[in-house]
């Protein structure tokens, strides 16, 4: 008994310190660059993906703002926001971020992301998408 009980405190502290060891991601330190170096050729109020979308990627604040029909971060829900569902290979083909058809390919810039900056983005949304 004293030893299921010892048992359950030690997990539930071990958890915790897992848990309170989950690094904080920063938007302006692991976000931003992602986007400023995968997204923002298109998603940059002028370009192509920002005519089509209304979506610029220059700012919090743009990123926040989202596309012309609504936002695409949802604080707290990244499975809810389409920013991280369009890179996570979650949405139809077609709207798959950023666009791998042959032009893009070409040009060297429609690869997907990483698995890591793919887990980036989605910690950072659901730790409340802060600009800090
Ligand atoms: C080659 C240009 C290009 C690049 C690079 C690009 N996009 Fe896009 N993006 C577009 C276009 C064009 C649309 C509009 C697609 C549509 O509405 O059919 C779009 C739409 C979007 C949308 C709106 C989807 C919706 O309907 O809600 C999101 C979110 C998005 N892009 C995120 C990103 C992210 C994140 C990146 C970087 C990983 C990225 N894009 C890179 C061209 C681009």
């Amino acid at each position: 008994m004293t030893a299921n009980i010892v048992f359950r405190l030690c997990s539930a502290a071990l958890c915790f310190g897992l848990f309170g060891c989950e690094r904080q991601v920063s938007y302006s330190d692991d976000v931003q660059p992602i986007l400023t170096e995968s997204c923002l050729v298109c998603h940059n109020r002028a370009g192509e993906g920002s005519v089509t979308s209304g979506l610029s990627v220059s700012s919090y604040d743009d990123v926040l703002s989202g596309t012309s029909l609504g936002p695409v971060v949802i604080p707290g829900s990244s499975e809810s926001s389409n920013l991280y569902r369009v890179i996570a290979m979650k949405t139809e083909p077609e709207i798959r971020m950023p666009p791998h058809h042959d032009v893009s390919l070409a040009e060297g810039r429609g690869l997907p992301l990483s698995e890591e900056q793919i887990k980036l983005i989605k910690d950072w949304i659901d730790q409340g998408a802060k600009n800090n």
